[in-house]
């Protein structure tokens, strides 16, 4: 079976170790999604050395609501149809309740949230079903903690919309995963946790290595419903 993908976040971290993983996971072209920089550069030239399909790089800002359409449209058009798509990108600004600016607020939503929310509506207002799709959210979605209100506040929403999709959805055969991953070593945990020695935890390819398996056919017994991945 010809399958294809769209990874979001996929310039450095979890996202771009699940576009490695996916390498050779049988897929027929892939669809990777970050703002311009070097990283995005290094991933997507890794990913063409190691992978016989098509590579597709799309740059956008996902805070873009208007981006955020234009790829979907895009990659509908490009890729032949999203059979699997990985809601990846994050955002967080970690600062206390007093120092939130209302517009940093509305980015981390509109990135961690509406941008999921709107590349899955619009691939299927073209009448792309899905196979699987997969949210990436954050165990900081389960339980809030100090000083990343506007990070916690957008995973749980994530999870809850991971929940509404994977009922709606079902008529479709669609299987909606949604997995939060504990504290894992990228720029965005140092961001949350800048002291913390990165060795001692988790790595992205613990992630992706999750993520793949959902894919897999023992993925349709996995319990998909907010799964989470934690040492
Ligand atoms: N690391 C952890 O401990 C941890 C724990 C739980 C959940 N997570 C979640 O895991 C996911 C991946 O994060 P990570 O830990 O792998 O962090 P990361 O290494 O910092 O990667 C974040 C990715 O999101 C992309 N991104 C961020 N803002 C974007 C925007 N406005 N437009 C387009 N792309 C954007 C980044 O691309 P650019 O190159 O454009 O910046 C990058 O590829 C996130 O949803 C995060 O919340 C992480």
């Amino acid at each position: 079976m010809t399958r294809t993908a769209l990874i979001t976040g996929a310039s450095r971290g979890i996202g771009r170790a699940t576009a490695l993983k996916f390498a050779t996971a049988g897929f027929e072209a892939l669809g990777l999604v970050a703002r311009e920089s070097d990283d995005f550069t290094e991933t997507v030239d890794d990913l063409r050395s190691t992978f016989d399909g098509e590579v597709i790089a799309y740059t956008a800002d996902l805070g873009d609501r208007g981006a955020v359409i234009d790829i979907a449209r895009r990659a509908n058009v490009d890729l032949g149809g999203v059979d699997v798509l990985v809601n990846n990108a994050g955002y967080t600004n970690p600062v206390a309740i007093h120092q939130i600016e209302f517009a940093d607020f509305e980015r981390t939503m509109a990135v961690n949230l509406y941008a999921p929310f709107t590349l899955i509506q619009e691939l299927l207002r073209s009448g792309n079903t899905f196979e699987v799709i997969v949210n990436i959210a954050s165990t900081a979605g389960i339980k809030g903690r100090s000083g990343w209100l506007t990070y916690s506040a957008s995973k749980a929403a994530l999870i809850n919309m991971s929940d509404v999709l994977r009922e709606e959805l079902s008529l479709y055969g669609t299987r909606v995963a949604c997995i939060s991953p504990g504290r894992t070593a990228t720029d965005l945990r140092v961001k949350l946790a800048p002291d913390e020695d990165p060795t001692t935890i988790m790595q992205p390819e613990h992630v992706a290595e999750v993520i793949g398996m959902l894919l897999k056919p023992v993925g349709e017994f996995i319990d998909s419903e907010n799964l989470v991945v934690r040492q």
